[in-house]
């Protein structure tokens, strides 16, 4: 069995002092929610004081982004893999789509990147999806195969089997537009074959695969009910504690 995972990613929201008061009441509000692991990332400002906040209970603690670059060096404005787990911090989100849009992320930086994480301790969460030109296209399937592939490229199963994948499709997120539980499930299914054609069946059946683009309390169960639909990583619907708890508690 697969254990699910609901991830909330702050991206850039909320001062510290707003980040530490909404995962108190988040902790409060998945008190005893043992089943699930409760993921939440906050900015790197915020990262230390949100961990330290969380320290302890049942929700744990990922950055959005890390350097490629593993250890400590001359790279000003980078955070490295290593910097983030001395917070307390165990997750690190990785390739997201907005970093690629917005901040020139490839296929081999993202490859650089779980690399620095594993080597730190540290879970990346590895996120791929299709832009809507790539749905319209027919290039969907493609374009997610191909992330995979360049993302995981070298990497062993044992490695592999460390990190969680998430499945955002751009056109998805932030917009209100939720892929259909159908669009999710077919989608993750490639993944888990491509994954099992990389690196064996043992770990893409292992393998953790979340889906992000709209997911909020009134879609998730749905979303969760699909067989290769292992949890959720949510963006707006994150920010309110409440809300992310009613996701979180999904039935
Ligand atoms: P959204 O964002 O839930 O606001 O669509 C998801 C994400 O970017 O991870």
């Amino acid at each position: 069995m697969r254990r699910p995972v609901i991830a909330g990613n702050w991206k850039m929201y909320k001062t510290i002092d707003e980040a530490v008061s909404t995962v108190a009441d988040l902790v409060r509000l998945v008190d005893g929610v043992d089943d699930r692991e409760i993921l939440i990332a906050p900015t790197f400002v915020g990262l230390q004081a949100v961990a330290n906040a969380a320290r302890g209970t049942n929700v744990l603690v990922a950055a959005q982004d890390c350097a490629p670059h593993p250890g400590q060096g001359a790279f000003t404005g980078e955070v490295s893999a290593e910097m983030i787990a001395d917070t307390g911090a165990t997750h690190v989100i990785v390739g997201h789509s907005e970093r690629r849009q917005y901040f020139h992320e490839t296929d081999a930086s993202v490859n650089q990147k779980i690399r620095a994480c594993l080597g730190a301790g540290l879970t990346p969460i590895v996120c791929v999806g299709e832009l809507l030109s790539d749905r319209d296209s027919g290039a969907a399937e493609g374009v997610a195969g191909r992330q995979i592939r360049g993302a995981f490229e070298g990497l062993t199963g044992a490695e592999v089997v460390r990190t969680i994948v998430a499945y955002e499709p751009v056109w998805a997120i932030g917009t209100g537009r939720t892929a259909t539980p159908e669009i999710a499930q077919q989608m993750h299914r490639l993944i888990r074959e491509t994954i099992a054609n990389l690196v064996g069946s043992d770990v893409s059946e292992a393998i953790r695969i979340l889906y992000g683009g709209s997911v909020k309390a009134e879609n998730v169960s749905e979303l969760m009910q699909e067989p290769d639909v292992d949890g959720g990583l949510v963006g707006g619907a994150s920010l309110d504690a409440l809300s992310f708890s009613r996701i979180v508690r999904y039935e």
